[in-house]
């Protein structure tokens, strides 16, 4: 049975490249033996992340990260059964949210600037979507 989990939080501390390293090298470690898939998004002040995996694995998974420090006002954006990954190829890949062109932005929100917490998780995942077609997307696996 395979899920996929949307949330976004916001950074505890202006985010410094060391924090953002030791999350990946940590996802790096984990996620591959627990079957888990998805993609991080970062600002100064914000995360978005998928998790996609088995369920018991992602439940498992987020319990942690909720409790993580570096973050806080974690919300569950949206949380499906699904037949398939979207997200398949990348053990945790990264995007860094300030590079991304503010006219997608604009695409799937009111204004050229990414408020998760009022946007709708459907139109969030569909602008991920559409990132991963994009070359803002580092860290695939393998
Ligand atoms: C925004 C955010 C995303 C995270 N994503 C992951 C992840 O995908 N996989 C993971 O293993 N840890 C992730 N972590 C780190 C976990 O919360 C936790 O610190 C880590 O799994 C503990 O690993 P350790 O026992 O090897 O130190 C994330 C933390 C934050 C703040």
């Amino acid at each position: 049975m395979l899920v996929r989990l949307l949330y976004a939080s916001r950074a505890t501390a202006p985010l410094i490249a060391s924090v953002q390293e030791s999350i990946l090298e940590q996802s790096r470690i984990h996620n591959p033996k627990a079957g888990i898939t998805g993609l991080l998004c970062f600002s100064d002040d914000l995360f978005i992340q998928v998790l996609e995996g088995g369920r018991d694995e992602v439940c498992e998974l987020y319990n942690t990260i909720v409790r993580d420090s570096r973050h806080g006002h974690v919300r569950i954006l949206s949380f499906e059964e699904i037949r398939e990954r979207r997200f398949g190829n990348w053990t945790m890949g990264q995007v860094n949210l300030a590079k991304v062109n503010p006219a997608l932005l604009l695409k799937y929100g009111e204004r050229a600037e990414l408020n998760p917490f009022a946007g709708s998780g459907q139109a969030t995942l569909a602008l991920l979507d559409e990132l991963i077609a994009t070359a803002l997307v580092v860290g695939r696996a393998g």
